[in-house]
C-alpha cells in the first residue's frame, strides 16, 4: 500500500456508497470525518468510528469544517435521480455542480487537502451505438439534467482541484448495486424490482427491456475509490464498472427467480433521459489504480435480495 494518507473526508458518507467506502477507510486505518446533509443518507448509516458534520455541500463553513485536517476528500454527495432530474434540474444542479465547486472550495481552505476524488457518472456519456464497452474516450453528450451537472462537477474537481495543487482523480461509476441501497430512496432496478414483486405487483419494464447496463457491486466501488487513494494518479477520470452487460430483462428474471416469483413485468413505453446500452470499458481503471473487480451480478444478487426481503418483513 503505497499512500500516507492520515484522515478522509467522506461527502454524501451516510448514503450507499459513501458509508461502504466509510468502512473501508476506516479498516485501513483512516480517520473519517463524513459530510452529509441527510436529505437521503442516515445518521445510523455512517459507520462507529467516523465523525458525523451534519451540513450541506453548499455551506461553506460545514464544509471546511468537514475538510479540516483531512489530506484527501471523497466527494460523493449529490442528488442522484436521474429520472427526477428534469423535474428538480434547478436544485440538482445547485447540489451536484455548485456543491461541487464549494467542496473544491472550502477543502482548498481547509489547508492541508493533497488529493480530491469527485465521483461521476456513467450518465455523462452519449449513448453507445452497441453494448460493447465504451472507454473514457467515448464522446460525453449526457441526455439528462444529472448528466450534465456530473460532467460539468468533474471538470470542476480537474480544473479548481488541479489549480489548488490536488491530485485529482474521478470515478465514473456504472449502475451500482448491493446491500445498504434499499435504504435510499432513489434506488436502483434490483431495489425496484424486488420491492413490486414482493407486494405482488407487476413492476415496470420501460421500452423492450433489452437496454444493457453494467452492474457494479457497490465493494467493487469501494476497491476503485481505494485505488484511487493509492495510485500515483493526479487529473485522470476512470470507469469504474465491470465490463459485463446485462439487460434489464435479464435483471428482472434474475430478482423473479432469487423471489421465486412468478409475477410477469408490465411494458412500459421508453423513458425519456435513459440510454439503451452503458457499458464500461475498464481497462484504464486496470492499468491505473489496479482495479480488479471481484463480485458477479449472477452470484451476487440473492443476497441483496435476501436484504430486501428481510426490510420488507414487519418487525
Ligand atoms: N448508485 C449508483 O448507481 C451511482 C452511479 C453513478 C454515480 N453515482 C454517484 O455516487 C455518489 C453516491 O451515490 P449513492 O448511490 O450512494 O446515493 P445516496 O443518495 O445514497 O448518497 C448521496 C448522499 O449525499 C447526501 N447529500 C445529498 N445532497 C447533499 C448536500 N447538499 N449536502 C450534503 N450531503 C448531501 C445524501 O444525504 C446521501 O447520503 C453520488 O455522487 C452519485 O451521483 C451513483
Amino acid at each position: 500500500m503505497s499512500s500516507d494518507f492520515r484522515r478522509a473526508c467522506v461527502s454524501g458518507g451516510a448514503g450507499f456508497i459513501g458509508s461502504h467506502l466509510v468502512r473501508a477507510l476506516l479498516a485501513r486505518g483512516l480517520e473519517v470525518v463524513v459530510l452529509d446533509d441527510l436529505s437521503v443518507g442516515r445518521a445510523e448509516n455512517v459507520p462507529a468510528g467516523a465523525r458525523l458534520v451534519r451540513g450541506d455541500v453548499l455551506d461553506a463553513d460545514a464544509a471546511r469544517d468537514a475538510a479540516s485536517g483531512c489530506d484527501v476528500v471523497f466527494h460523493l454527495a449529490a442528488r442522484v435521480a436521474i429520472r427526477s432530474s428534469f423535474e428538480f434540474a434547478v436544485k440538482d444542479a445547485r447540489v451536484n455542480f455548485v456543491g461541487t465547486a464549494s467542496m473544491l472550495r472550502a477543502a482548498h481552505a481547509a489547508g492541508g487537502v493533497r488529493r480530491f476524488v469527485g465521483t461521476s457518472s456513467m450518465a455523462v456519456y452519449a449513448d453507445a451505438p452497441s453494448p460493447d464497452p465504451i472507454p473514457e474516450t467515448h464522446p460525453t453528450a449526457p441526455i439528462s439534467p444529472y448528466g450534465i451537472s456530473k460532467l460539468g462537477a468533474e471538470q470542476l474537481v480537474h480544473t479548481l482541484g488541479g489549480q489548488a495543487g490536488f491530485s485529482t482523480a474521478v470515478l465514473r461509476l456504472f449502475n451500482t448495486y448491493g446491500t445498504g441501497q434499499a435504504l435510499s430512496p432513489y434506488v436502483g432496478v434490483v431495489t425496484i424490482f424486488a420491492n413490486a414483486l414482493l407486494r405482488g405487483e407487476a413492476p415496470s419494464i420501460f421500452g423492450d427491456g433489452e437496454q444493457r447496463r453494467d452492474f457494479v457491486h457497490v465493494e467493487d466501488v469501494v476497491r476503485a475509490f481505494l485505488g484511487a487513494l493509492d495510485a500515483p494518479v493526479a487529473g485522470e477520470t476512470f470507469n469504474v464498472g465491470t465490463g459485463v452487460a446485462t439487460s434489464v430483462n435479464e435483471v428482472f428474471a434474475a430478482v423473479r427467480a432469487a423471489l421465486g416469483s412468478t409475477i410477469e413485468a408490465r411494458p412500459a413505453p421508453a423513458v425519456t433521459g435513459e440510454v439503451r446500452y452503458s457499458i464500461a470499458d475498464i481497462g484504464k481503471a486496470r492499468r491505473l489504480l489496479g482495479y480488479r473487480p471481484m463480485r458477479r451480478f449472477a452470484d451476487s444478487i440473492g443476497e441483496v435480495v435476501a436484504e430486501i426481503r428481510a426490510a420488507d418483513q414487519p418487525s
